[in-house]
């Protein structure tokens, strides 16, 4: 059975895409700008742990409770060492899932390594099936890749190996709710595993709030291409049944309280400069006291890990950036629904 805490390990800053909605913000707001909040993301790596500090933490895993770990970031796949770290992962017996943009999975020595390291899943980011839209909205840095090699990236992954499982992830905004369904399509066209669509979170005060947060006027339509999505029968595992609810819940109310949640228990969050959160929540985040805050940086993972005990507490931040977590949770099920 696998050990009973989830680490979502935002790895590194630096991204080969620029997202204009990412919660990491982009490069152009933040330059120029020596100090942030704490808690909030750059893809300006200026704190992130050196690479010696990440494998000194990562190599004390396997004496600790954590049995799964999410590595994201930024993009893992660009950082130099990510194969030498997932190595290190494997061999402690966890289950790793790489949270990718799919466009590094073309270069043939990573698939390989991926591949032969025995890496448990790929999430794939991908928004719509229209290329243009997709990189309107993720668009790449060196102005030059997108959603072509984000889907010449699954298919290579696809033709090396049925083992590794896929998954393709899609942000869900105003823009695009009819692609809760088009992506899931693709998605078992490309012969993906799983599919998860995930509704934008932005902060009420983020310049694409208004023009990309779900609203209550957009709920029947949400319900409807979630109704479809459920029904379709695709070979595609898809979240918990009760997902459509939560996020509709995430939609129609800015906070509530949510029983038992895992964040902090077998849920928490590792940012680029080893600070560690019960969950990314931004609520939730600027809720803990400083006296709260801890660091993988010099720690073993049981010191900052042990063993979860008692009841897990009640939250009454719930917020859209939850409602992005349940998946995770779920564990992105082992086999699929239809
Ligand atoms: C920040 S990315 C990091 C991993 C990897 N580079 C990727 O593109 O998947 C993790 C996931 O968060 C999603 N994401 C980024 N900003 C978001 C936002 N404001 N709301 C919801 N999801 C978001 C991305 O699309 C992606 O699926």
């Amino acid at each position: 059975m696998r050990k009973p805490i989830t680490l979502l390990w935002s790895l590194r800053s630096p991204c080969n895409l620029g997202c204009r909605y990412c919660y990491f913000g982009t490069i152009e707001e933040h330059r120029g700008r020596p100090t942030r909040p704490v808690g909030q993301l750059s893809h300006l790596s200026r704190d992130d742990l050196k690479a010696d500090e990440v494998f000194a933490f990562a190599r004390t895993l396997g004496h600790s409770p954590v049995g799964r770990v999410y590595v994201a970031g930024g993009e893992p796949l660009i950082w130099p060492p990510i194969l030498d770290l997932l190595k290190i992962l494997k061999e402690a017996g966890i289950e790793v899932v790489v949270c990718t943009n799919g466009i590094p999975l073309a270069r043939k020595e990573i698939l390989t390594g991926l591949v032969s390291l025995g890496i448990d899943a790929v999430s794939v980011s991908l928004d719509s099936t229209d290329p243009a839209y997709n990189d309107l909205w993720r668009p790449a840095r060196n102005g030059a890749d997108g959603w072509t090699q984000v889907i010449n990236g699954i298919r290579a992954t696809r033709h090396a190996t049925p083992r590794l499982r896929i998954g393709v992830y899609s942000v869900i905004t105003r823009c695009n709710i009819p692609q809760v369904v088009q992506v899931a399509r693709l998605a078992a066209d490309l012969g993906c595993d799983y599919y998860v669509p995930q509704p934008v979170a932005l902060d009420t005060t983020h310049r694409l709030h208004k023009e990309l947060s779900l609203r209550v006027s957009d709920i029947p339509t949400i319900q409807e291409a979630f109704a479809e999505l459920y029904a379709a029968g695709l070979p595609l595992t898809l979240p918990h049944p009760g997902f459509p609810t939560q996020v509709i819940a995430s939609i129609s109310h800015a906070t509530a309280t949510v029983q038992n949640c895992f964040g902090g228990h077998t849920l928490h969050f590792i940012q680029p400069d080893g600070t560690v959160w019960d969950c990314p929540s931004s609520l939730r985040i600027a809720a803990t006291p400083e006296g709260r805050r801890k660091t993988i940086k010099g720690h073993s993972a049981i010191e900052i890990f042990p063993e979860p005990r008692g009841c897990r507490a009640s939250c009454a931040l719930f917020s859209r950036d939850c409602v992005n977590m349940w998946p995770l949770m779920d564990g992105v099920p082992l086999e699929r629904a239809a």
